[in-house]
């Protein structure tokens, strides 16, 4: 949700910090500060806006000094003003905190210490960190680290500055990285934060405090015994996280997803062999994620069901501490999530291992939470996503469930695999009709987007990309369900998307868009096949398989949402209130 940085270094920390941040901006977006340590003093600069932004207005790259934190945020506990933008400092100034989580018992902490004495400047739970912090100074930074970890309950990730310049950090429930450079170390929520200057990372774990002091690092849990952690080597190409040619991040991984289909295919045999004999084997499969990712899910439940003959069912990860509460230890839990950090999938993950269940995982970032949690796990090898709303990655899962699908049914849809690179390639370059139905719907205030079988969940997906992206009521509804509510709603200035490629669904959902004409509303088709029917047509290539459309027809529905999203003036990389990472409940 937010993003935390600190440094310590041979550096300025100021630039480096923002620049950190810029990249690490789409977990959250509405304010920046940073704070800094010089000449003995604490500063700090923060205000309500993007990276830049703020940058510009309060100059915070020119700060002085070798040693920072950094923050962007996503407003969970207080609004967005200047006075709730992290960092949060102490009484006396002698302490500066970041903070990405949320400390359920805030309340009653912050009573206890306004008894106390402390004065509190903002409305947010982070800043009882601060407060605590100082409290518990009195022996030093590690003792009030350890102090203040066993008074927080919630979830959290904090860095703090103190007045001796030393950083030091905590992770629970939240991720926390350090970066360990030739000269300086990072303390980072996400390895973007440092990835330009080291691929040398340390995953913290859960109840771990880092203190960087004197250039050295120091790893302990709340009880003070000191762990160990191996280095590891970071390996993504940082040009990948730059928009390069495109105007915004989405449009360029739109464009992108005729490559990371092809990538998220291609896995190592040992790994998706130990992972297909785990999904063959379970005595039941629950398939989970949130968002883009259960909208997988639901496509995976539908492959495994026809062509492997394997019964799952599907849990959205929010709704699963009721779902997951009584499952068979011999199950399997199939987590699906592009960051491996959405705290809701993580506590469905949980819940089914508390129960003995094996935890199969399909992830993006292969450094998350849930890549390190999971039994084992394939990657859908994507590269950094930095768009909010997720399009390549969710293709990248479609392509890599096919690839299981396939070993499962041994090789059943292998020839049929071969096409895709090249419908993708020609769905992206044929963006006319997509234009021309965008100038037509830019002024829409509803739209329902149908589809039968495997072309729902595609449905539910375009409706989300439209709601994210251009803020425009949208809604995915399985075609036979019309005459049961929504036809209700169809009149003149409704749009309605059909999603109807020419399979065995075609002729139904050709009759509900004959039905929906004929109440007035305006009547588009995604289909290989042209109809009278449609007012408008998005053509999308001719497919052998037909439950390989649901990539090519994601496609003209993400660049819709695009689109869309420019007509109004939204920036489509950074919707308002949404936050790509959700790591808060
Ligand atoms: C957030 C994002 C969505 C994403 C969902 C799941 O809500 O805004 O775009 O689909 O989280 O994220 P995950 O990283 O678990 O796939």
């Amino acid at each position: 949700m937010c993003s935390i940085i600190g440094y310590k270094g041979k550096n300025f920390a100021a630039p480096i910090l923002v620049d950190s941040l810029k990249k690490m901006e789409y977990r959250g977006y509405d304010s920046v500060g940073v704070a800094t340590f010089d000449n003995g003093g604490i500063m700090v600069r923060k205000g309500t806006g993007k990276v830049l932004e703020v940058n510009k207005n309060l100059a915070i790259s020119e700060m002085a000094g070798k040693i920072g934190i950094g923050h962007t945020r996503w407003a969970t506990h207080g609004g967005v003003t200047d006075k709730n933008a992290h960092p949060h400092s102490a009484c006396k100034n002698n302490i500066a905190v970041v903070h990405n989580g949320i400390i359920e018992n805030y309340k009653e902490l912050k009573e206890e210490l306004t008894v106390a004495g402390h004065t509190f400047a903002s409305e947010t739970d982070s800043e009882v960190i601060a407060h605590l912090l100082e409290v518990h100074h009195g022996k030093g930074v590690r003792d009030a680290m350890i102090q203040t970890c066993k008074r927080l309950k919630g979830n959290y990730a904090f860095v703090a500055v103190f007045q001796d310049g030393t950083i030091a950090g905590a992770r629970y429930e939240e991720p926390l990285i350090i970066g360990v450079a030739n000269d300086g170390y990072f303390i980072s929520s996400d390895v973007l934060g440092f990835l330009q200057y080291t691929d040398k990372a340390v995953f913290l774990e859960n109840g771990d405090i880092c203190i960087v002091d004197n250039s050295k690092l120091e790893v302990f849990n709340f009880e003070g015994t000191p762990v160990a952690h191996p280095i590891t080597q970071v390996a993504w190409e940082l040009g990948d996280i730059e928009k390069g040619k495109y105007a915004h991040h989405t449009l360029k991984e739109i464009n992108e997803q005729k490559i990371t289909v092809v990538h998220a295919g291609r896995q190592d045999e040992e790994i998706i062999s130990k992972f297909c004999d785990l999904l063959a084997n379970a005595k039941s499969v629950y398939i989970t994620g949130s968002g883009t990712s259960y909208h997988s899910a639901l496509i995976f439940k539908y492959m495994l069901a026809k062509f492997a003959k394997i019964r799952a069912e599907t849990v959205m990860s929010s709704e699963s501490q009721y779902a997951l509460a009584s499952i068979e230890g011999d199950s399997v839990l199939v987590a699906i999530s592009q960051s491996g950090e959405t705290a809701d999938v993580l506590d469905s993950v949980k819940l089914a291992k508390n129960q003995g269940a094996k935890i199969l995982l399909i992830v993006n970032v292969t450094t998350s939470s849930l890549a390190r949690i999971s039994d084992a796990f394939l990657s859908t090898n994507c590269g950094p996503e930095i768009g909010v709303a997720a399009t390549k990655s969710f293709t990248g899962q479609l392509a890599l469930i096919y690839n299981i699908t396939d070993r499962l049914c041994k090789g059943c849809l292998a020839t049929a695999r071969a096409e895709f690179a090249v419908a993708i390639e020609n769905v992206i370059a044929s963006q006319a009709s997509v234009m021309r139905v965008a100038e037509q719907m830019k002024d829409c205030t509803d739209i329902y987007l149908l589809g039968r079988s495997i072309h729902y969940p595609i449905a539910l997906e375009g409706a989300l990309k439209l709601k994210e992206l251009a803020y425009v009521h949208a809604e995915g509804i399985a075609a036979g369900e019309l005459k049961h509510g929504p036809l209700a709603l169809m009149e003149k200035n409704t749009f309605v998307i059909m999603l109807n490629p020419h399979d065995p669904t075609f002729g139904d959902t050709i009759s509900n868009a004959h039905e929906i004409k004929a109440r007035g509303a305006t009547v588009i088709g995604i289909s290989d096949r042209k109809d009278d029917v449609y007012d408008h047509w998005i053509e999308i290539p001719q497919l052998k398989e037909e439950s390989f459309y649901p990539i090519v027809e994601v496609i003209p529905l993400q660049m819709l949402a695009y689109q869309l999203a420019l007509a109004k003036n939204a920036d489509p990389d950074y919707p308002r209130n949404l936050a790509k990472s959700v790591t808060v409940r």
